[in-house]
């Protein structure tokens, strides 16, 4: 095997080549050994081509790079859906299972996590994030790092988790995929950078570029957002490589007049890898002898791709064989349980007027058609698994023994003939309506913006007709982003959101519904009242005239705030203390308070604080997540939940966007969500 001394500028070019696309061109570039990776190839197929690279002049193996979002072959609920588990162990564990079932297949680089922030319901991508909030996203980021990358096998190539979308991907104007982001430095820095540093803090080993335009510099050409701000001031050392032909559309984007300048721009901001387009493979030796480029700019480059392939263990001494890989294998019984367990702790009671839990032997209807469909349970970035392998919903009820009679009512948004009045007829002869209504995995996810975010038209019109004839309906909302349920939310006296929970969704909502778990998931997303009032959510800035910010035609609050969730039991919060009231600057400051379980349920609550700087140099947010802890608890039993409040989450950025921790008051804020909480105040002195 060559090493980058050996290496000629062609071969060492090669290494910044990655490819989805494998026609004649590309077999002869890998055979000639100018191809350093692949993306979306699995098992016999990664074998062959390992091993072309392994006979190739170099004799340099591939990073093999796949899209293992909230699942390889055992698919997890989306991962914004498990974000509102809030357990971050779970999260992890999911991440460590889904590495291991992809190792198996010969994928050692794992596109994900996605750490966005976004603040568009609108905007598909929103599914594959983990909602709103900085710190939240942080916190998972770091844990989806750390599983993905936990690499707990010997003599078989490790895996390497890949951040992005590096960065603001989740801020385009709109809602619309792909759109610019024209936000300003501040948000940058406060809202969407603090995920990619968590996740380069926990050892992230690449980073991928967005597609986006950031305040007129789309990032795949951004040097300052790649080499100054990810590499200089986050300290990323690994592997930056672009998101699909993102280098080559900097021609789309106006700031390349053609390939080979597209290429010029993508490396000089900091791409090491460019994928698919083909434009550093076409390009970059020109570039070189035309003195626009130096050899040791391509050395630096080259180099971070094979250190990385070394943390990886390509460069061991045996042959990539798919059968050892796939020795790695697990019970599948481990794999059933654990995304079993992520889709209970995933769903979210909306709204429950004593609808819930139902009793065993209720009689029910079950209406929708989502309720007897397997792929739209599993989400966007499924469609190579096995569909046949995910439970829905009829199933889940069956499986706990339950009868019910089922009509699907229309299409997901078409009537279909009689459908109305079979669903009216059934859903007039029984006690409870189970009404399954929402999105198709395709509606969200990439390029899945929508306008309206509505329940399609036809599944509404379905729901207000069975209405009349049963109001006891629970509504199961299957869904990739919150959707705008307003009318739902006034006549409908439970809701519980689904999300696209995988591969055990039906099992999962089944034992919800009979209360055989307690839901304890809560919103990351803020659902808005209308899509009129997008951007909504938790932690926006006061205004000079906080009362008068609103609309005149709908209500100011969201439908539901972030950290919104419902339980069967009831979670009381008392005795908020201060260790003090008037802490000195580099002091130490718990806050606890006394969480009792007061139903007759037992169950999980996450404790969430929220801090708020109450006059500072610069305007700062009504409130901002700070810390979280799920606890579980007896009926009955009560626990005491403790924090400590640090320096570091007090300061914020200065006028001159560095860290300033200023004296004064500030807001506490403990509680089950943005709204309901304990509060009290101290001054920092
Ligand atoms: O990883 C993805 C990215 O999220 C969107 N564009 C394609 C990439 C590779 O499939």
């Amino acid at each position: 095997m060559k090493r980058l001394s050996d290496m000629t500028l062609e071969e060492k070019i090669g290494q910044l080549v990655m490819y989805g696309k494998y026609g004649e061109a590309q077999q002869k570039a890998l055979a000639e050994g100018r191809i350093g990776s692949f993306l979306n190839n699995r098992g016999e197929e990664t074998q062959m081509r390992q091993n072309l690279a392994l006979d190739s002049p170099t004799g340099i193996p591939l990073i093999m790079g796949d899209d293992v979002i909230h699942g390889f072959r055992t698919i997890f609920p989306i991962p914004l859906a498990l974000s509102c588990s809030f357990d971050l162990g779970l999260i992890e564990e999911t991440c460590a299972l889904s590495a291991r079932e992809a190792a198996m297949e010969g994928i050692n680089m794992i596109f994900a996590p996605m750490v966005d922030i976004s603040r568009d319901p609108r905007w598909g991508r929103v599914a594959e994030g983990a909602g709103e909030d900085p710190y939240l996203g942080s916190e998972v980021a770091r844990a989806r790092v750390r599983g993905y990358q936990r690499n707990d096998w010997e003599d078989l190539p490790k895996t390497a988790a890949c951040a992005k979308h590096y960065v603001a991907y989740g801020a385009p104007q709109g809602g619309r995929d792909y759109d610019g982001a024209d936000i300003s430095e501040r948000s940058l820095r406060e809202i969407y950078l603090p995920p990619f540093d968590a996740a380069v803090k926990a050892g992230v080993m690449s980073v991928m570029s967005s597609f986006n335009d950031l305040n007129g510099i789309p990032v795949s050409g951004n040097e300052r957002a790649i080499r100054g701000i990810l590499r200089g001031e986050l300290g990323f050392g690994g592997v930056v490589v672009s998101d699909w032909e993102s280098v080559e559309e900097l021609v789309n984007h106006s700031i390349a007049s053609d390939g080979r300048e597209a290429a010029r721009l993508g490396f000089k901001a900091g791409v090491d890898i460019d994928m698919n387009s083909g434009v550093y493979e076409r390009y970059l030796k020109e570039l070189v002898r035309e003195g626009k480029l130096t050899v040791e700019e391509i050395d630096q480059a080259a180099g971070r791709v094979l250190k990385l392939k070394e943390r990886l263990g390509l460069f061991g001494k045996k042959r990539f064989r798919i059968e050892d890989a796939r020795r790695l294998s697990l019970e599948n019984l481990a794999a059933k349980e654990l995304a079993l367990k992520a889709a209970r702790e995933s769903i979210v009671l909306l709204k429950n007027r004593d609808l819930l839990p139902l009793r065993k032997g209720t009689k029910l209807a079950v209406i929708g058609k989502l309720a007897d469909d397997r792929p739209d349970m599993l989400g966007c970035w499924a469609g190579q698994v096995e569909v046949q392998e995910s439970v829905t919903v009829l199933e889940g009820l069956e499986n706990l023994g339950e009868e019910f009679r089922y009509e699907r009512g229309c299409e997901i948004n078409s009537d279909i003939e009689g459908g109305i009045d079979r669903a009216r007829e059934i859903a007039s002869k029984v006690q409870v309506v189970l009404m399954v209504l929402g999105e198709t995995s395709s509606m969200s996810g990439e390029n899945r913006s929508r306008a309206d975010i509505t329940i399609p038209a036809a599944q509404r019109r379905l729901l207000r007709s069975v209405m009349e004839v049963n109001e006891n309906v629970v509504l199961v909302v299957v869904s990739g982003r919150p959707l705008v349920l307003s009318w739902e939310e006034a006549n409908v006296p439970a809701i519980l959101q689904l999300w696209q929970p995988g591969h055990q969704a039906g099992n999962a909502l089944a034992e919800i519904l009979y209360g055989i778990h307690n839901p304890s998931g809560k919103l990351t997303l803020t659902f808005p009242a209308s899509v009129g009032q997008i951007p909504v959510y938790y932690n926006r800035k006061n205004t000079g005239r906080p009362l008068f910010k609103k609309y005149i035609d709908i209500q100011d609050e969201p439908l539901f705030p972030f950290g919104w969730g419902l339980s069967y039991t009831d979670f009381d919060y008392e005795d908020l203390a201060l260790s003090s009231g008037s802490p000195k600057m580099g002091e130490e400051l718990k806050v606890s308070a006394r969480v009792t379980n007061r139903g007759d349920h037992d169950g999980s609550e996450t404790v969430m604080l929220f801090v708020r700087d109450v006059t500072a140099s610069v305007t700062r947010p009504v409130m901002e997540l700070k810390g979280f802890e799920k606890l579980f608890l007896k009926a009955g039993q009560s626990k005491n939940v403790q924090f400590d409040i640090t320096g570091e989450m007090l300061s914020f950025l200065d006028e001159n966007l560095k860290p300033a921790l200023e004296k004064g008051r500030f807001e506490v804020f403990l509680g089950r969500n943005s709204v309901e909480h304990l509060k009290g105040y101290f001054e920092l002195i």
